[in-house]
């Protein structure tokens, strides 16, 4: 297959109340391919309408995903950030990509089988297509590398599938129009394990979730450094001092689960935060994480509010990021276009 050029695509829905697990799973990894790649993060405010929104909710969240992806230290000078619904060829490749994609493929997702629920008669046609949307996302640009969580390997192998077929069926007129033997990549998923997966800090057992009812179950981005350490002092424990070995950790979902964060945020193992740890009480090492987490989350938090107090700078960001990713998603679109046999001027 032909070779392309190697480009890191990834979009984040803007539902609100990010989170410490949103953090530590997703945004430290974009951070990251930032040293190695060329970057495109999306604030995908299209795939956030499948479910209804409230308009002004939907635009404090758009700026909130915006401003969390600034204060994590993802630079929109030197990469792209960017929300979906500015850029119109996103919308305009996904209704190509539902002409490629199978019912058949798009019966087997299961994380629309999850949200549709019982009720799946009333579920928005946006929902069942969404999958193809997220391929226009990553394609529109031919990118070759997406950073997701688990959760998402499903969709990516579906988009895949739809680059495959479509080299397939225009196999002569992509080689017509000068681009050998495949137009699109195959794009690759960047997984990011459960070693990274942050639970409830009420439930050990339940993933992170803006959803929640109780407050205390995450640390949002936007909390404060005193929020912070009340969270985590308040954090369910057992009665037992922390094990020395990471096997220890096995059915004690509370105490694995603030292990877990206390490596993530000093990027080291469990193994070696129960070295120091290890035999001790929780509250010895609830301090320690308390200072780790403050001083981690601190500065994200206070760099957020600081944004979102200037809204019109947030804006004049993903405006810019949108007309960069524009020019990039035209130049695809105008191929995709020739490769069908569209007229175009
Ligand atoms: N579906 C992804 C999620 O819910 C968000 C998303 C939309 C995405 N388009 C994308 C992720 C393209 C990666 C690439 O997490």
């Amino acid at each position: 297959m032909a070779s392309f050029k190697e480009l890191v695509f990834s979009g984040v829905q803007p539902t609100g109340n990010l989170h410490l697990g949103n953090y530590l799973g997703a945004i430290t990894k974009f951070v990251a391919l930032q040293e190695s790649h060329d970057c495109i993060y999306c604030v995908v405010d299209l795939h956030a309408i499948t479910v209804p929104q409230d308009p002004k909710a939907l635009t404090a969240n758009i700026r909130e995903v915006t401003a969390a992806f600034i204060a994590c230290g993802i630079d929109p000078k030197k990469h792209i950030i960017f929300n979906q619904s500015q850029v119109p060829q996103h919308a305009e490749l996904a209704w190509i990509f539902n002409c490629t994609a199978r019912l058949g493929w798009l019966n087997r997702m299961t994380q629309f089988k999850e949200k549709a629920g019982k009720d799946r008669e009333n579920a928005s046609v946006g929902l069942y297509a969404y999958p193809a949307l997220m391929a226009a996302d990553i394609l529109v640009y031919r990118a070759t590398h997406v950073p997701v969580g688990e959760d998402q390997k499903q969709h990516l192998e579906l988009s895949r599938d739809i680059a495959q077929k479509f080299n397939n069926d225009f196999v002569d007129s992509i080689a017509y129009h000068g681009f050998g033997d495949a137009f699109f990549p195959l794009p690759e998923p960047l997984i990011q394990g459960p070693a990274t997966r942050v639970m409830s800090l009420r439930d050990g057992t339940k993933k992170m979730s803006k959803s929640d009812p109780s407050d205390n179950s995450r640390i949002n981005l936007t909390d404060d450094a005193d929020t912070v350490a009340q969270k985590i002092r308040r954090a369910k424990t057992d009665p037992e001092p922390l094990p020395s070995e990471e096997a220890g950790l096995e059915d004690r979902p509370e105490a694995d689960n603030l292990v877990g964060i206390f490596a993530a945020l000093s990027d080291i193992d469990k193994e070696s935060v129960l070295r120091d740890f290890g035999g001790g009480q929780f509250s010895t090492f609830k301090a320690a994480l308390v200072d780790l987490s403050v001083s981690k989350l601190g500065p994200i938090g206070s760099e957020m509010k600081r944004l979102q107090s200037d809204p019109a700078s947030i804006d004049a960001i993903l405006a810019d990021g949108s007309a960069r990713a524009e020019k990039l998603a035209r130049r695809t679109m105008d191929s995709v276009k020739d490769i069908l046999g569209f007229i175009r001027s």
